[in-house]
């Protein structure tokens, strides 16, 4: 472990289609001036997983400068071409291929993939999650590989159960799969899909696992503004703290003429809003 703490940002759902360029701009400026070991993307890049929103979000995340890790999130795959979709699902994903469900190891700390989507599902609803056997061993194999001493954050896309949002991600193996992880002692499992941010210990018969949510990057707000997740470990500690695009003093959130008539700004020295669960207090905006 170095001195300097590891440093993560963990962005999700930016669903180009629908994407907020003016929290894609100001992300990127953060990125740039803080340079994180790495930024984990977790999932639901584009809207309808149309070729043009796939072009637009590999243009953006392989633009950024810092090592990345993808992962895929329901709305990911085709979706107006179901022979696509059963026989080449991720055909679309070519220009960031090698981004795709990548094991990253920062200092003292590993990312490890969990794919929680399936191109199909023995239910109606195949937007939820879904943790297979097969994955989830394909991850607690690469958990038990990891070199001694080395932390691990699983990167899923859906909540691996409910954590109190608005959006709900309803997986299937979600529990047994977190009992696993509690037995493996993670650090914390980051996922998106409900696009509002949350920070929660989730007891499980084998002990707590803490679960991580990003916010979203689009349009499709819920309870919260646009955001997304810094992290840091500093060996010790993991620290997430919740950035929201709102409560950031950048030039372009700022006005030149102030009317007569306007109340006073929020001060930009305002804390961010506490990380922790998120309370459904209104309804969605999309
Ligand atoms: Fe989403
Ligand atoms: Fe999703």
């Amino acid at each position: 472990m170095t001195s300097e703490p590891t440093r993560l940002f963990h962005l999700s759902d930016i669903h180009f289609g629908l994407e907020d360029r003016e929290a894609l701009a100001w992300v990127k400026r953060e990125i740039a001036a803080k340079r994180p070991h790495a930024v984990a993307i977790t999932g639901d890049h584009t809207m309808r997983a149309r070729h043009r929103e796939w072009d637009a979000a590999t243009a953006w995340i392989t633009g950024l400068d810092v090592p990345v890790t993808i992962s895929i999130g329901n709305h990911d795959m085709p979706y107006f071409n179901p022979v696509e979709r059963f026989l080449t699902p991720y055909k679309r994903f070519e220009g960031m291929k090698a981004l795709v469900e990548r094991e990253l190891h920062l200092p003292g700390l590993a990312i490890v993939p969990l794919k929680t989507v399936r191109r199909w599902q023995p239910r109606i609803n195949w937007s939820k999650g879904w943790v297979t056997d097969e994955a989830l061993e394909r991850c607690l194999a690469a958990l038990d590989a990891l070199p001694k001493g080395t932390r691990a954050l699983v990167a899923v896309h859906h909540p691996l159960r409910e954590v109190g949002t608005h959006g709900t991600a309803l997986t299937r193996h979600g529990e047994q799969a977190l009992a696993e992880l509690a037995k493996r002692d993670v650090l914390g499992v980051l996922s998106g899909h409900v696009h509002d941010p949350f920070d929660i210990a989730e007891p499980t018969p084998e002990g707590e696992v803490r679960m991580i949510g990003a916010g979203t990057l689009s349009h499709r707000l819920r309870s919260t503004p646009p955001s997304f997740n810094e992290i840091t470990w500093d060996g010790t500690v993991l620290t997430v703290r919740a950035r929201n695009l709102e409560r950031v003093p950048t030039r372009e959130m700022q006005i030149e003429d102030v009317p007569p008539n306007a109340l006073p700004p929020r001060t930009p020295e305002e804390p961010v809003a506490p990380v922790g669960r998120v309370p459904p207090v209104d309804p969605p905006v999309h």
